[in-house]
């Protein structure tokens, strides 16, 4: 069995679109083994995303990541880091395929309603940088 580390983006959280976010997780056949709603401070959104600092979206990534709550995800099945990335669809909302959560919930490429681990390292280190090792089952 595979993890993803998944985050319900403040935008989603804001708009009341959480819940059905989560139900299309479950619908997919995903185990939440971990989730927490939590306001990112700077700090901890600055090391999340620490490979893209130096881009030019930067810090509007982390203005906009930093807003309001988000929901922490630790999600388990088969797959699951491609699978969770194809429930998403494309970063870019307008790209992405009808019924995904991006198309449903994303606005822009920035304020794109969910964020999904790219690897399986990447997926063991979010995990790591969010959740305890206790917390995952
Ligand atoms: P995410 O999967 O959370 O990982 C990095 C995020 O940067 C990505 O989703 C996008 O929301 C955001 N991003 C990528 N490219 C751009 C861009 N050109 N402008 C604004 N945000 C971007």
């Amino acid at each position: 069995m595979e993890r993803t580390f998944a985050i319900i983006k403040p935008d989603a959280v804001a708009d009341g679109n959480a819940g059905n976010i989560l139900a299309l997780i479950e619908k997919n056949g995903f185990k939440v083994l971990a989730l927490r709603k939590q306001h990112l401070t700077r700090p901890i959104a600055e090391g999340f995303y620490a490979v893209h600092k130096g881009k030019g979206f930067f810090e509007e990534l982390i203005a906009f990541m930093t807003e309001g709550p988000v929901i922490l995800l630790a999600l388990e099945r088969e797959d699951a880091v491609a699978k969770w990335r194809e429930v998403m669809g494309a970063t870019n909302p307008e790209k992405a395929e009808a019924g995904t959560v991006r198309k449903l919930y994303g606005a822009n490429i920035g304020r794109n309603a969910s964020h999904g681990s790219d690897s399986q390292e990447n997926a063991a280190i979010e995990l790591a940088w969010f959740f305890r090792g206790y917390e995952l089952n």
